[in-house]
């Protein structure tokens, strides 16, 4: 089954209710390519010895990797830290999560700075580009054991909005006109 996103309602709800609109609004994978977001669909119970995750390390440079166990019992600071997680931010990297066990949810920022919401689950791999706004929380499962993946040594600063200023976050901007760009062109020729 591929990965399940939509359109977010935003009221003061518990943040880790789903929050769909009425009606509901999904948001195809390829919506979410044009963003620069990154899908993969893995066997979790296989990390250890997976061929296909060795492929995508190697091919994307991923060396570095670690995991984060989220969950109220064994997570200090569990509040806080889920505060600061759902902080709208960017970074100055990827910010690459393989979800191995419960599920979350990944929030990013469409080209009309709407809300997206996408729902990990186990055996979900995604990689959010540099400088592109998100956040994130657990659902109401409150459980997730994410591998972190990264390039070189691992940097995980936030930097919250507004960033507008920020290297990342304008390469981020110009790569996602020109990907909007292209495909507008490509639509007027496909109609010629
Ligand atoms: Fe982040």
């Amino acid at each position: 089954m591929a990965i399940e996103a939509w359109y977010m309602e935003e009221n003061s709800e518990d943040q880790r209710l789903p929050h769909h609109r009425n009606p509901q609004e999904f948001v195809s994978l390829s919506k979410l390519e044009e963003l620069g977001v990154l899908y993969w669909r893995l066997n979790p119970k296989n990390y250890d010895n997976d061929e296909e995750l060795r492929n995508i390390r190697e091919s994307r440079g991923y060396n570095y990797m670690d995991f984060l166990d989220l969950c109220p019992e064994k997570t200090e600071n569990y509040e806080e830290k889920l505060k600061n997680f759902y902080t709208e931010h960017i970074h100055a990297n990827e910010e690459i999560r393989y979800c191995l066990e419960g599920s979350g949810y990944f929030d990013v920022r469409d080209k009309d700075d709407r809300w997206i919401r996408i729902w990990i689950k186990e055996g979900d791999m995604i990689v959010l580009p540099a400088g592109i706004y998100h956040r994130f929380t657990l659902d109401t499962d409150n459980y997730v054991k994410l591998m972190r993946l990264f390039v070189g040594e691992p940097v995980w600063t936030p930097f919250n909005r507004p960033q507008e200023e920020h290297p990342a976050r304008k390469s981020y901007v110009m790569n996602l006109m020109e990907n909007l760009m292209e495909e507008r062109f490509s639509v007027a020729l496909e109609a010629h």
